[in-house]
């Protein structure tokens, strides 16, 4: 971590809002249905249990990487266990994200970064009669990732192998609307905005997209900021580690939030 990083960590820590702080009844549900609510589900377990199982691989994977890197990960040649430790969303956050989809129920999802596919598994078990497409660029962490699910039977993933800039327009073309988007891959401005701005050509009224590691770097910032601020978004949330957005058309007034988590 950076003196920046930790900085802004603790700046975020003094000034977030925890449910006592927030006037919007959206805002007070999500926080204590989703943020709050430590109540397991039983598919928890299981994940729980895949977790343990990839952090202790010592099986190595030759890394193809199309994006901005890892501060943690160097190298082509990469073990599991290095992977399911530093490169994927960790307990915490992955259980959030089976909450949230959990309660807004979108139908159609994409997951920008695959990587182990265990985060797929997450939105792929709270939610079991959606589709969920999920693009991963790097072949053996393609394979790898389809491996798992076939293993799950995870009938409801899509997998995908590509570059997000050329899969993720190519899958919007054939899609009819865009219910989730969790972008957690190319962790820089350029792309993050050119894939924002491609979301919102097929997004609706409830479509919701999570903006994985905002504070990764000045550009991811500088995103999250021009994301906040577009006029279509009508409520925006700072978590830290992620940055979710709304379009939610009965919020009248513009909204933004940090919110302890
Ligand atoms: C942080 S990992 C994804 C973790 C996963 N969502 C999880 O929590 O289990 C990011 C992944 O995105 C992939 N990636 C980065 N940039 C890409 C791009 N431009 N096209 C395709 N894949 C990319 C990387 O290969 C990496 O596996």
């Amino acid at each position: 971590m950076t003196l920046k990083t930790i900085l802004t960590f603790l700046n975020y820590k003094l000034t977030a809002y925890t449910e006592h702080d927030v006037h919007s009844p959206f805002v007070y549900n999500f926080y204590t249905e989703l943020i709050k609510n430590k109540h397991p589900y039983n598919d928890f377990e299981l994940l729980g249990k895949l977790r343990e199982e990839l952090g202790v691989s010592s099986k190595t994977i030759e890394v193809t990487d199309l994006g901005a890197g890892s501060k943690k990960l160097s190298g082509v040649k990469r073990s599991i266990r290095q992977i399911a430790k530093h490169g994927i969303a960790q307990k915490k956050q992955a259980e959030f994200l089976y909450r949230l989809v959990n309660k807004f129920n979108p139908k159609t999802l994409v997951e920008l970064g695959t990587s182990l596919g265990l985060t797929s598994l997450y939105f792929s078990k709270a939610i079991p009669k959606s589709t969920l497409y999920t693009i991963e660029g790097c072949p053996n962490l393609f394979n790898f990732s389809k491996k798992l699910f076939q293993r799950q039977e995870a009938k409801n993933i899509i997998s995908l192998n590509g570059n997000f800039n050329s899969e993720l327009p190519a899958l919007l073309s054939k899609i009819d609307s865009l219910d989730f988007l969790y972008i957690d891959g190319n962790h820089a401005y350029e792309p993050t905005m050119a894939y924002f701005k491609m979301a919102l050509q097929k997004k609706n009224a409830s479509t919701i997209i999570v903006f994985d590691d905002i504070y990764w770097s000045n550009e991811m910032e500088r995103a999250w900021k021009e994301i906040c601020a577009n006029t279509e978004v009508t409520l925006s949330l700072d978590l830290f580690y992620f940055g979710i957005i709304f379009f939610r058309p009965e919020q009248k007034n513009k909204e933004h939030f940090v919110l302890k988590f």
